[in-house]
């Protein structure tokens, strides 16, 4: 009997729990072919909890996510919620729900599917085979630096400081030096180690910890180098690993090799094997409700969980296998259709994923 993995579900508003509904029928399909045992646990986050318990973030929904191997997320947030306080906003929950579990890391696959290459605005043959993982720094950084206003000779003046110790370092490169171990074991650490301090101490310490892996190859890209190479050769890159702003804006540029939004997924990572799991995307109030939204992003995120947490790496496979099948018999959401007349459904497009999904 295989040991039976807690998964705390939280769908959240808008679109969360259409797409989360297919996710956990691939959760479902999963068991069935490899014998696996899911015990989901449900609760409400975002707008919804604020509804019925006042709260973005109610007690009993941690809880459920504590003593969980792992959380899926759908997504939160709406125009209904968007003029409260702050302390009444999904937004703060999430905010919220990351730092009470002490995820300190942001994983972001970038991956082309053949099949969509002509949705991106780059060419095809430079996104070829691009598959790559942003590994982003979450709770450091000169976002969390000390910041303030003082008057100077040139008026006021504003200041923001960034600060990184050797500990929040060496956590968050270990990660990136893991993850490439199971992938093509490739990691580039991202820095601005000719200008900054933070970022010759972020190298000294890849560098420092860089023997004990010695399976990986490494290699340091500057920031603005990054970027450019990002769009010049992208599926050379395997797993990046940076600090928070610079891994704030690279992920945002590498989703954008991919084309849709409804694709991309995401995980936030701690200490250990426990982590968060949850589409890129929001709660899209638009198309909420009409049944048409993308459910691969969260399908994926389960593919993600399976890799990072549980270590189903064969069962993260037959997902993405089935969801490239699934795209290559031509099946599109509309978010990704060029004939939108040709469209499929949140649940068709779920049902044609969960019957692809084959050992
Ligand atoms: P969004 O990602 O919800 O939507 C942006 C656009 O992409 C919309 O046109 C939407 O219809 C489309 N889209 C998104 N996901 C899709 C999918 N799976 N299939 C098809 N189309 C999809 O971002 P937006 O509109 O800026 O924010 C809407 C709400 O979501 C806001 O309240 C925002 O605060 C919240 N939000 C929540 C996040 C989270 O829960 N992690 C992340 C981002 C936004
Ligand atoms: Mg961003």
């Amino acid at each position: 009997m295989a040991e039976v993995k807690k998964i705390a579900v939280i769908a959240g508003d808008g679109i969360g729990p259409e797409v989360v509904g297919e996710a956990i029928k691939v959760l479902k399909k999963t068991e069935e072919l490899f014998g696996y045992k899911f015990e989901l646990e449900h609760g409400l986050f975002g707008g919804i909890a604020i509804d019925e318990k006042g709260t973005p973030l109610p007690q009993e929904t941690l809880d459920i996510c504590q003593r969980a191997d792992a959380v899926l997320l759908g997504a939160v947030g709406g125009p209904k919620w968007d003029n409260n306080s702050k302390e009444l906003r999904p937004e703060t929950g999430l905010l919220g729900i990351r730092k009470a579990l002490g995820l300190f890391s942001n994983i972001r696959p970038a991956v082309v599917f053949d099949c969509l290459k002509d949705a991106s605005t780059l060419k095809p043959e430079v996104l070829e085979g691009t598959d790559l993982i942003v590994v982003r720094e979450l709770t450091g950084g000169i976002y969390f630096g000390e910041k303030f206003r003082r008057e100077g000779a040139g008026g006021q003046e504003a200041v923001d400081t960034c600060v990184y110790n050797v500990q929040e370092i060496e956590r968050i490169v270990r990660q990136g030096f893991e993850i490439a171990q199971k992938r093509r074991k490739k990691l580039a650490s991202v820095d601005k180690a000719n200008v900054l301090e933070t970022s010759r101490l972020w190298r000294e310490t890849v560098n420092k910890i860089a023997p004990e892996y010695p399976d990986v190859e490494l290699e340091h890209v500057l920031v603005d180098n990054c970027a450019m190479q990002l769009l010049r050769r992208p599926s050379s890159f395997d797993v990046i690993v940076t600090e928070n702003m610079f891994g704030d804006i690279l992920s945002d540029e590498a989703a954008m090799l991919t084309g849709s939004i409804g694709m991309l997924s995401s995980a936030s990572l701690g200490e250990g094997s426990f982590g968060l799991y949850e589409p890129v995307h929001g709660s899209a109030p638009d198309i909420a409700g009409q049944g048409i939204s993308n459910p691969i992003a969260t399908i994926l995120s389960v593919a993600l969980m399976f890799q990072l947490t549980f270590g189903y790496a064969e069962a993260a496979e037959v997902i993405e296998r089935a969801v490239k099948q699934v795209l290559d018999a031509g099946h599109r959401t509309g978010d990704i259709a060029v004939d939108k007349s040709q469209a499929i459904g949140t649940t068709a497009m779920g049902d044609l994923i969960v019957a692809a999904m084959v050992r």
